[in-house]
């Protein structure tokens, strides 16, 4: 993908976490500092799981780590006030693994506390900031990946998708209340925006913030949103909650999550980087030889290895079992201990994993076709 102007870091080992570019070694520690989130403390988890039963994989291992105002809004909705999910999607290319990992948890929020989600297909972003996207294309990857979303299981009744270049003109008021309110230097220290940025990428950010809103348009509810996402959307939801309260309404909640990494070395999935990413669409016998050439812990030989251990902490393939192959904590314990003492070997675990990852595809892929009488019903109901 060429960007039309992708502020970007100088030096390739320089970690860069942007909206349009994640680069480098991600250091999700500093992140929190530098931009100003807080961590999920132990107290917060437990306040989360007296409303969900157990606590859901992805929080129990950290893969959300960071939030804005969770405390906020679980506080409201004990007190009887509560909220909405939004998150949403670039449709610039085909679904991979790591797109699902936050759909799977906000799937897990949707069904527990019960609420309604707003997704939006920023189909309209996807071609304003990439030179070689054109609007059909743009729009047939959302309908795409509208598939894939669906087949996650959530519920018609609770879940509005929002198509932006259809459905702009029920975005288009709340818009334009926030675009008047935030300056272009405010817009530009944000997103590093350039002379040669191109004026609708500009003005795009009032449109991620729209959705945050509309629940009250709609309904008459004024109720927060909480946004599940990878971390790399926060200067969105730094810029809309200055002015959300100048509106009359709550400042958007967040919940960050961590990127999946690719099955290369370091880096997070990327569909810029096929060889490394796994999609929803790949066939049994491309997941195989993507897992197999993907970079591990493992040591140049068999008999090196069964001496001296690997290490599952850099490899791209105990990720698959950290994020969600492997539910049960225990067994993914004794399977980072195997992989240390040397009891267990790569081709071992790829091949464990190739089973795993082809029978949830199937799975996947066979909801996905079924979505596609439904996926009208997900429609955002007017
Ligand atoms: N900008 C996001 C992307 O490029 C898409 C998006 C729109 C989104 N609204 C969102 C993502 C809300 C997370 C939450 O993928």
């Amino acid at each position: 993908m060429k960007h039309t102007s992708a502020p970007s870091g100088e030096n390739n080992n320089e970690m860069v976490v942007t909206p349009w570019e994640v680069k480098g070694k991600v250091d999700y520690e500093r992140l929190i500092r530098e931009f100003g989130t807080q961590p999920l403390t132990d107290d917060l988890l437990k306040k989360i799981s007296s409303h969900t039963d157990s606590l859901h994989l992805q929080l129990r291992r950290q893969i959300f780590f960071s939030h804005r105002d969770l405390d906020t809004v679980m506080n409201l909705y004990e007190n009887g006030t509560k909220f909405v999910l939004y998150t949403g999607r670039g449709p610039s290319g085909p679904v991979h693994i790591g797109h699902l990992v936050p759909w799977i948890f906000t799937r897990h929020l949707q069904e527990k506390f019960g609420t309604r989600l707003y997704f939006q297909m920023t189909d309209d972003e996807k071609f304003l900031i990439d030179d070689d996207a054109s609007l059909p294309e743009t729009r047939k990857y959302a309908y795409e990946n509208a598939l894939d979303l669906i087949a996650i299981g959530f519920k018609p009744k609770d879940t509005y998708i929002i198509y932006d270049v259809e459905d702009m003109d029920l975005l288009y008021d709340i818009t334009l209340e926030v675009a008047k309110r935030i300056t272009y230097s405010t817009a530009r220290s944000t997103f590093g925006f350039q002379d040669s940025t191109n004026i609708g990428w500009v003005f795009w950010p009032a449109i991620q913030a729209a959705p945050c809103f509309i629940h009250k348009k709609l309904t008459g509810e004024n109720v927060p949103a909480l946004i599940p996402a990878a971390i790399d959307q926060d200067p969105y939801w730094r810029v809309t909650r200055d002015i959300a309260q100048k509106l009359g309404y709550y400042k958007p909640a967040q919940i960050h999550c961590r990127f999946l990494p690719g099955l290369g070395a370091g880096g997070k999935m990327s569909a810029s980087m096929p060889e490394t990413s796994i999609f929803t669409m790949d066939p049994p016998e491309v997941v195989k030889k993507k897992i197999w050439n993907a970079f591990t812990g493992g040591k140049g030989t068999a008999a090196e290895q069964r001496k001296t251990g690997a290490d599952p902490a850099v490899c791209s393939i105990f990720q698959y079992y950290f994020y969600l192959f492997e539910e049960d904590d225990a067994k993914l314990a004794e399977r980072e201990r195997k992989c240390r003492a040397g009891e267990m070997l790569c081709g071992e675990c790829k091949t464990d994993l190739v089973g795993k990852l082809n029978k949830f595809l199937e799975q996947h892929r066979e909801r996905r076709e079924k979505a596609k009488d439904t996926i009208e019903q997900y429609h955002i109901k007017r």
